[in-house]
C-alpha cells in the first residue's frame, strides 16, 4: 500500500518520479505527490487529490517542477483521508526535512503529543507527518548527522515504514530507511533511484539492492552507501540482485487496462511457470529445494493466504488431500494470526502470495516457522519479502502484474500448486507412473486450451451486458467449481462492484436461496462430471424461481441447456485441472462488465493491490 520513489541525477527528476510512480499506482492511487530540489532551494513541493493523472496535469508531466533530486508518492489511505493535505510528501515547518512513506507508524500518536510538547504543530492527520518531524526534531535536538537522526526515528518508531527523506543541509542526497515495507535501490552513471517495487526503476537499470529491515542510507549522484543501525557504513555487504523483467512487461503497450493485458498472456505465463518445473517430462523441485524424499514424508498441509490467493490455496484443498491422503487446512493468513491450534510439527506450511509482501501472509509463515513448521512460499515477485524468509521458494513466472485485480498470478500458482500435488502423490506412493505422465501431459495441454478460450471471448463481451442490471450474483458449484466460484465472485465485486457471493450448491436451500428473483443472476460452475447432476438439480430450482442460470461448464456437456438461460463453454481437460480454463471466462466476464459500467477495472475504488498494513 502507498508506493514512494526516489532519483538523483542528471534526468529532471520530476520526469522519473511520475514516470515511476505511474508504475507504482497499483499500490494505492487516492492522491499522488512530488518533491524536487533544484539546488539550494527548497524542494518544490506539488500534490494532487486523486489518481495520478491529476498530479500530471498540474504539473504539466513534470515540466512544471524543476530538479534533479526528488522523491514521490503515491497514496492508499491509512491515517487521514484522502485529500491534498494528507497526501504526501511531507514536511517540517521550515522545509528541513521533507519525505515521503510507506508503512503505518503505530505509536504515531504517542510521538505526536510528544512533539506537541516540543512546540511542534501539525497540519494533516497522517503518521508520516509525524515521522518526518521527529527526524526534524533529532537532527536539530542533537545537532547529528542524518544517519543517526534517522536511526534514532528507527529506535523511536513503532510500526513498518520505507522512507525517502530530503535534508534542507545536504542538496544533493536523498536518505533512506527500511523496516517492514519493502524498499529497492538501484543505481546507474550518476544517478540513482530508489522504489518500493522493481517496475518502478525497470526502464533504468536491470540490478537492485533490497534495503533490509533497520537499514538506512543515501542516495549521491551514482553512489549509494549503506548503514545499519549503530550507524555503521555496511555498503561493502549488499548485493545487487538481477531482476529478470523486462521494462515493457509492465507497461500496458496498445492494451486499453492492464487487466485485459494479463488474461491475455495467461498462456505464455502459464507456459513458463510449467517449464520451470517440468524438465524431461518429470516435474523438478529439486532445484528448489524441495525433494520427493522431503515430499513423502509430509503429513500434513497447511496453507494461509489472502483474497485470490487464498482461493488457490482451496482449490489446492481438493486436490491434495484426494491425491496424496494427507490432511489439508487452509486458513485465511489474517485469521490464522490470531488463533490457536495443534499444528503438526512433520507438516508442511505453505504461504501463497502474488506481491510477496501481503503482511498477513507474511506473519502467518513467521509464525509457522516459530511454531517449528517447514515453509514454502509460492510467489510472484523475486526478491520480496516473503521469500527472503521463507526455507523453499517456488516461484510463478507471470511477470510484472499491475491490475489491482489478479488474474496471471492466480493461474501461475494453481499450476505450482497442481505440479505440488501431483509431485507428492508421486512421493508417497500414490500416483503410479503411468497416472505421472498423464497428468504431466494434462497439464501441458493448458496454455493451449486457455488460448482456445480467449479466442471466444466476444461472447462474453455480450454476455456481460446481462448483469449491468443485476442486483446481485451468486456463483455456484460443489468440489473445485466452489473453490473457483470464490475466486469468480471475488473478481466480479472488486471491479464491478456488484455483490457477488460464492455458494456451495448444496447449501442455497439452507436459506440463500431466498434471495433468489429475476434481479439475481447465478453463475453455475459444472467441470467435476461426478458433481453434474447435482448442481444442475440446484440450477433447476433456481429458475423455478424466477432467478437466471449462466452455465460454464466444458464442450460437451450440452444438457445443461435444459437447466439455463445462457452457456459458456471450456475446453475439456482432466478435471482436476478445470479450474485454469473455467476461471479464464470468469475473469473476462468481470473485465467486461466493469468496463461497460465505466469503472477503470485496473484501479477499482478503495483498493490497492499490494496489502502491506493488517
Ligand atoms: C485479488 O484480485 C485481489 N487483488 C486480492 O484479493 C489479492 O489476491 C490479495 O490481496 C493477496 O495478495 P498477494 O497475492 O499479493 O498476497
Amino acid at each position: 500500500m502507498c508506493g514512494i520513489v526516489g532519483y538523483i541525477g542528471t534526468k529532471p527528476a520530476a520526469e522519473v518520479l511520475l514516470s515511476g510512480l505511474s508504475k507504482l499506482e497499483y499500490r494505492g492511487y487516492d492522491s499522488a505527490g512530488i518533491a524536487v530540489r533544484n539546488g539550494l532551494d527548497n524542494p518544490l513541493i506539488v500534490k494532487a487529490k486523486g489518481k495520478l493523472k491529476h498530479l500530471l496535469d498540474k504539473t504539466n508531466n513534470g515540466k512544471t517542477v524543476p530538479g534533479f533530486v526528488g522523491v514521490g508518492h503515491t497514496r492508499w489511505a491509512t491515517h487521514g483521508a484522502p485529500s491534498e493535505l494528507n497526501a504526501h510528501p511531507h514536511c517540517s515547518d521550515d522545509m528541513n526535512v521533507v519525505g515521503v512513506h510507506n508503512g503505518i507508524i503505530e505509536n504515531y500518536q504517542e510521538l505526536k503529543e510528544k512533539l506537541i510538547n516540543k512546540g511542534y504543530t501539525f497540519y494533516s492527520q497522517t503518521d508520516t507527518e509525524v515521522l518526518i518531524k521527529l527526524a526534524d526534531y533529532y537532527y536539530k535536538k542533537y545537532n547529528i548527522g542524518p544517519v543517526d537522526a534517522i536511526n534514532k526515528v528507527m529506535v523511536r518508531a513503532r510500526g513498518s515504514y520505507a522512507v525517502a527523506i530530503m535534508f534542507k543541509d545536504y542538496p544533493n542526497q536523498i536518505w533512506f530507511a527500511k523496516k517492514g515495507s519493502p524498499l529497492i535501490i538501484a543505481k546507474g552513471k550518476d544517478e540513482s533511484f530508489l522504489a518500493s517495487d522493481v517496475p518502478a526503476i525497470l526502464e533504468y537499470a536491470n540490478q537492485v539492492y533490497y534495503v533490509e529491515d533497520y537499514e538506512c542510507g543515501c542516495l549521491e549522484g551514482g553512489n549509494v552507501t549503506f548503514y545499519n543501525l549503530d550507524g555503521t557504513d555496511i555498503t561493502s555487504t549488499k548485493k545487487l540482485v538481477n531482476i529478470d523483467w523486462k521494462a515493457d512487461a509492465a507497461c500496458k503497450g496498445n492494451y486499453p487496462h492492464f487487466m485485459i493485458k494479463e488474461i491475455e498472456e495467461q498462456p505464455r505465463v502459464v507456459e513458463d511457470t510449467l517449464n520451470a518445473y517440468i524438465k524431461d517430462n518429470k516435474i523438478d523441485f529439486d532445484s528448489i529445494g524441495l525433494s520427493k524424499e522431503m515430499l513423502s514424508k509430509y503429513e500434513n498441509i497447511y496453507i494461509f493466504a489472502c483474497g485470490s490467493a487464498y482461493h488457490t490455496g482451496i482449490v489446492a484443498q481438493y486436490i491434495i488431500e484426494s491425491m496424496c491422503n494427507i490432511p489439508v487446512r487452509v486458513d485465511l493468513a489474517s485469521e490464522f494470526k490470531y488463533r490457536n491450534y495443534p499444528l503438526n510439527k512433520n507438516g508442511l506450511a505453505i504461504v501463497i502470495s502474488q506481491s510477496g509482501e501481503t503482511k498477513d501472509t507474511y506473519e502467518a509463515m513467521i509464525k509457522a516457522k516459530e511454531c517449528g513448521l517447514n515453509t514454502m512460499a509460492i510467489v510472484n515477485v523475486k526478491g520480496s519479502t516473503i521469500t527472503r524468509d521463507a526455507d523453499i521458494t517456488a516461484l510463478t513466472y507471470a511477470g510484472p502484474e499491475i491490475s489491482v485485480a489478479t488474474t496471471k498470478a492466480y493461474s501461475c500458482q494453481l499450476i505450482v500448486l497442481y505440479l505440488l500435488a501431483v509431485q507428492m502423490g508421486y512421493a508417497k506412493g500414490l500416483v503410479d507412473e503411468k497416472k505421472y505422465e498423464y497428468y504431466i501431459n494434462e497439464l501441458k495441454q493448458i496454455p493451449s486450451k486457455i488460448n482456445e478460450i480467449l479466442d471466444e471471448k466476444v461472447e462474453i463481451q455480450k454476455l456481460a451486458n446481462k448483469f449491468l442490471s443485476m442486483r446481485d450474483v451468486f456463483f455456484i458449484g460443489r468440489g473445485i467449481d466452489y473453490a473457483l466460484c470464490m475466486e469468480g465472485a471475488l473478481k466480479l465485486k472488486e471491479i464491478t462492484y456488484i455483490n457477488a457471493n460464492a455458494y456451495a450448491a448444496g447449501e442455497l436451500k439452507h436459506g440463500t436461496i431466498s434471495l433468489i428473483d429475476e434481479h439475481v443472476a447465478t453463475v453455475a460452475v459444472l467441470t467435476q462430471e461426478d458433481l453434474f447432476e447435482k448442481t444442475q438439480s440446484n440450477m433447476v430450482e433456481i429458475r423455478a424461481r424466477e432467478g437466471s442460470v449462466i452455465a460454464l461448464t466444458t464442450y460437451g456437456n450440452y444438457k445443461v441447456d435444459q437447466a439455463s438461460n445462457d452457456q459458456v463453454y471450456v475446453p475439456e481437460i482432466e478435471d482436476i485441472f478445470a479450474p485454469s480454463l473455467a476461471i479464464i471466462p470468469l475473469q473476462l466476464l468481470s473485465y467486461y462488465v466493469s468496463v461497460n459500467k465505466g469503472i477503470d477495472p485496473d484501479k477499482p475504488k478503495n483498493l490497492a493491490k499490494s496489502v502491506t498494513v493488517e
